[in-house]
C-alpha cells in the first residue's frame, strides 16, 4: 500500500466512524421550500437584483485583478465602503471577501499575546479561528453578569469582547446594552458580529448596534453580504483609525484579491432595495414571531430564539436527521445541525423564516414540525 493509499484509507475509516455516529456531513442540492438558508429576504435569486448586478459587471468587469493594495483598489470599492460606513453610521468601512475572512483577518490584527478576548460561548467558528490566530488569551462567557465578574480579574494587556448580535445557531438576540455597559465600565473594547442582523434590524438594515444607538460603545461591527443581502462578501465598519490599521495588518485583506465587481454591484443593489423593503422586513419578523409562539406552545425547545432563526432542539443527531428527512418528504428543505457545530446533545433543526414564505407555508411548516416531533 502506498503512503497516499494508506492515508486515504485512514480518512475513509474516520468518515465511516462519523457516519455511524450520525455526524457525517454531506452535500445536498436545494430541494423543496427553502426554510433553511440565510437568504432571509429572498434577494439571492431576485431577478431585478440579478439584472442590476449583471449590468454592474458589464460596466466594471468580472474581477478586480489584484489585491487592493496593489492595482485591485477600484473606485467601486471606495464608493461601496462609503455607502456601507454611512449605513452603519460609522466613519469608515473595509470590504473583505467573506465573513470568514473578515473575522480571521480582524482578530490577529486587533489582539495579541498579553491581551484577553472575552468570547461569547456561542460565537461562530470564524470568530473562534480568528481568536486562535491572534495569540490572545481567550475567556468564554455566557452572559453579561458572568462577563462582569471575569473582567474584574487583573490583566496586563487590553481586554476585548467578541459577540454576535443575533446568535447564529440559537437565534437569540444578545443583550447588547447590558454587555456594552459592562464592557465600558471595565475598559473593554467591544466587537459585534452582525452577520444575522444586517438587513433585518435598524434603519435600512444597518444592524442591531445602530438600531440600539450603541455605535459609540462598540469598536467595530462586522457585517456579511451573503445572508440577508443575498450576495456574498463582508465588511467591517468603525473608526477610520481602525480601518487604516486593518488595511495594513489584516492579512486576509492585505494578501487576498480584492472583492470582485459582481459582489460590489450586488451589495450596492441590495442596499438600495433595503431602503424600500422596511415593510417586507417587518412582515418577516411577524411571521417569525408567529412560528416561535406556535412551536413553543406545542412544547418544543427553541433554545431561547427571538429572531427569524428558529431552532428546534431534538437532542441526538439521529433524531434531528430523521425529523429533517421527514420534513423534506413534506416538501420543506430542512437540514439537521449537529455537533461539533452545536454542543453535544443539542442536535437541532435550524429553521429560518424567510420573507418569500407565505403565511400558509409557515402554518404548514409549524403543523408538520409538530407532527413529526410528536411521532
Ligand atoms: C456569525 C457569523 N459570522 C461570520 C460568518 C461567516 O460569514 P461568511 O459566510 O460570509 O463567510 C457567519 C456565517 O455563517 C456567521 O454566522
Amino acid at each position: 500500500m502506498t503512503v497516499q493509499a494508506r492515508f486515504l484509507a485512514e480518512l475513509d475509516a474516520q468518515s465511516a466512524l462519523r457516519s455511524a455516529a450520525g455526524l457525517l456531513r454531506t452535500l445536498a442540492l436545494p430541494a423543496g421550500v427553502d426554510v433553511t438558508s440565510n437568504d432571509y429576504l429572498g434577494y439571492a435569486a431576485d431577478p431585478q437584483l440579478a439584472e442590476q448586478t449583471a449590468d454592474f459587471v458589464r460596466t466594471h468587469g468580472a474581477g478586480a485583478g489584484a489585491a487592493r493594495l496593489l492595482r485591485g483598489h477600484l473606485a467601486i470599492h471606495a464608493q461601496a465602503e462609503a455607502a456601507l460606513a454611512a449605513l452603519a453610521q460609522r466613519e469608515a468601512a473595509l470590504l473583505f471577501s467573506s465573513g470568514w475572512a473578515a473575522n480571521t483577518g480582524l482578530w490577529p490584527a486587533l489582539a495579541g499575546a498579553g491581551d484577553v478576548v472575552f468570547s461569547h460561548t456561542a460565537n461562530h467558528a470564524s470568530i473562534i479561528d480568528g481568536l486562535r490566530l491572534s495569540k490572545a488569551q481567550r475567556v468564554i462567557f455566557h452572559h453579561p453578569a458572568e462577563l462582569a465578574q471575569q473582567l474584574q480579574a487583573p490583566r496586563a494587556g487590553r481586554a476585548f469582547v467578541a459577540v454576535e448580535s443575533v446568535q447564529s445557531m440559537s437565534g437569540q438576540l444578545t443583550d447588547l446594552p447590558a454587555l456594552c455597559a459592562v464592557a465600558t465600565a471595565h475598559g473593554a473594547l467591544v466587537v459585534v458580529d452582525e452577520a444575522h442582523a444586517t438587513g433585518l434590524y435598524g434603519r435600512d438594515g444597518a444592524g442591531r448596534v445602530a438600531a440600539l444607538g450603541l455605535g459609540d460603545q462598540v469598536l467595530c461591527t462586522l457585517h456579511t453580504g451573503g445572508k440577508a443581502l443575498g450576495v456574498g462578501g463582508a465588511w467591517l465598519a468603525g473608526p477610520q483609525a481602525l480601518v487604516t490599521h486593518l488595511l495594513n495588518h489584516a492579512r486576509s485583506f492585505v494578501y487576498s484579491t480584492a472583492v470582485p465587481p459582481a459582489i460590489v454591484g450586488g451589495l450596492l443593489a441590495a442596499l438600495v432595495r433595503l431602503q424600500a423593503d422596511a415593510a417586507v422586513v417587518a412582515a418577516l419578523h411577524a411571521k417569525a414571531d408567529w412560528l416561535r409562539t406556535t412551536l413553543a406552545a406545542a412544547g418544543l425547545d427553541l433554545d431561547g430564539s427571538q429572531s427569524c432563526i428558529v431552532p428546534v432542539v431534538l437532542g441526538a443527531p439521529e433524531r434531528a436527521l430523521a425529523v429533517a428527512l421527514a420534513l423534506r418528504g413534506d416538501g420543506f428543505d430542512v437540514r439537521a445541525v449537529r455537533p461539533p457545530t452545536v454542543p453535544r446533545g443539542t442536535s437541532r433543526l435550524r429553521l429560518v423564516v424567510r420573507a418569500p414564505l407565505s403565511e400558509a407555508d409557515v402554518q404548514r411548516l409549524a403543523a408538520r414540525v409538530i407532527h413529526h416531533t410528536r411521532a
